[in-house]
């Protein structure tokens, strides 16, 4: 049997101090030129950058409906490389990721795993990125440690060759590229309505270990008149940094048990998952909570225009005979992951200006 060396633990100072910061401290170390250039946190986000990031991902939906315009768009990054570095499941985030960079025209290398990288003969996790930056020009990762993302992009901007690291989801903290896609999916889905603004969003599951959930909730400070309904078991209620964070930013937040009591309210219902991934107690992981779940019958209970939104993976939150109903937002929302991914990474390596020049 195939034998794995332990990780490597490396030490590198200055790092625990940097990490204990408040987020807001530590934007600017993720910047470059005034301009955002690792993608690490929700918070870096804000009401200018997510508007231009939604127009952009429109220009480029609208460019790939014809065989020039995506002639046009494969030319814009031809000599560009990315790296997927994806060592805990996914599939949307990679294959959104892949194609928004198959969009634009960029050449893709990937590990989907530690045991077939040499992390198996022990290189720690931090060489094994500052490897990939010898070889590309930007870095895509998913990892299952709090921070991951973060520390690698500490790292890489310290050495003589940085490139972009973008966070595609670290542990149960953050998810920032999810947060784009689920605020481009809700403003594309009251585009009718006047946007985002003055909407009423329930979120409901798993609302203590869903990064999805966590990141979506730092962005609402950038809309006005939003209000949050938390909606989840006693034992998976929405952690209290969320909830500070809302507090300070006067966003209202209600928490509930009772899903059917929020339903006739939503303009938009954010349905999560049971995260038993990170499951530290084995009784909760057989319990599917149906009393958080969403079946046909609640479709007369929402409202005609609610939007019903899920990051994916599905298990039985909502059931499949809710997908034929057009307020059935989540496949939509799906494919939205891959635009707005292509308009990111446009963004990080200036090529915007091209994209809008198509159209003026
Ligand atoms: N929403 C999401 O992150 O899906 P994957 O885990 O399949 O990437």
């Amino acid at each position: 049997m195939e034998r794995y060396a332990e990780q490597t633990r490396q030490q590198f100072e200055g790092w625990e101090e940097f990490y204990s910061r408040p987020i807001d401290e530590k934007l600017d170390a993720f910047k470059q030129n005034g301009r955002i250039y690792d993608i690490i946190f929700a918070q870096q986000f804000d009401r200018s950058f997510l508007d231009r990031m939604c127009n952009l991902a429109d220009l480029i939906r609208q460019l790939a409906k014809t065989k020039s315009g995506q002639f046009k768009l494969r030319h814009l990054l031809p000599h560009k490389r990315a790296m997927l570095y994806f060592v805990q499941p996914s599939t949307r985030t990679f294959l959104s990721f892949q194609n928004a960079c198959h969009i634009l025209g960029l050449s893709v290398s990937e590990i989907r795993g530690t045991s077939t990288s040499s992390e198996v003969k022990g290189e720690s996790p931090e060489d094994t990125i500052l490897t990939f930056a010898s070889y590309v020009n930007m870095i895509i990762s998913r990892h299952h440690e709090a921070g991951f993302a973060e520390k690698t992009a500490w790292v890489l901007n310290q050495t003589h060759r940085p490139v972009p690291v973008l966070n595609g989801g670290s542990g149960p903290d953050q998810h920032p590229t999810q947060a784009l896609l689920d605020i481009y999916t809700l403003e594309r889905e009251f585009s009718h309505l006047g946007g985002l603004d003055n909407k009423k969003i329930a979120m409901v599951g798993d609302l203590r270990r869903g990064r999805t959930v966590r990141s979506l909730s730092y962005l609402m400070k950038n809309y006005s008149g939003v209000e949050l309904f938390f909606v989840a078991p006693e034992v998976f209620r929405m952690k209290s940094d969320i909830k500070e964070f809302l507090e300070r930013h006067r966003i209202p937040y209600h928490e509930t048990e009772d899903f059917e009591s929020v339903m006739p309210l939503a303009d938009a219902i954010y349905m999560t998952r049971i995260q038993n991934e990170y499951s530290e107690d084995p009784s909760h992981e057989s319990e599917t909570y149906p009393a958080f779940h969403f079946k046909q019958q609640h479709l007369s209970k929402i409202q005609a225009h609610c939007a019903l939104l899920h990051p994916l993976p599905r298990r039985y939150e909502i059931e499949v005979s809710v997908d034929k109903d057009p307020r059935a937002a989540y496949w939509r929302q799906e494919r939205n992951g891959m635009w707005i991914r292509a308009a990111l990474i446009a963004y990080i390596f200036r090529v915007e200006k091209e994209i809008l020049d198509e159209f003026s």
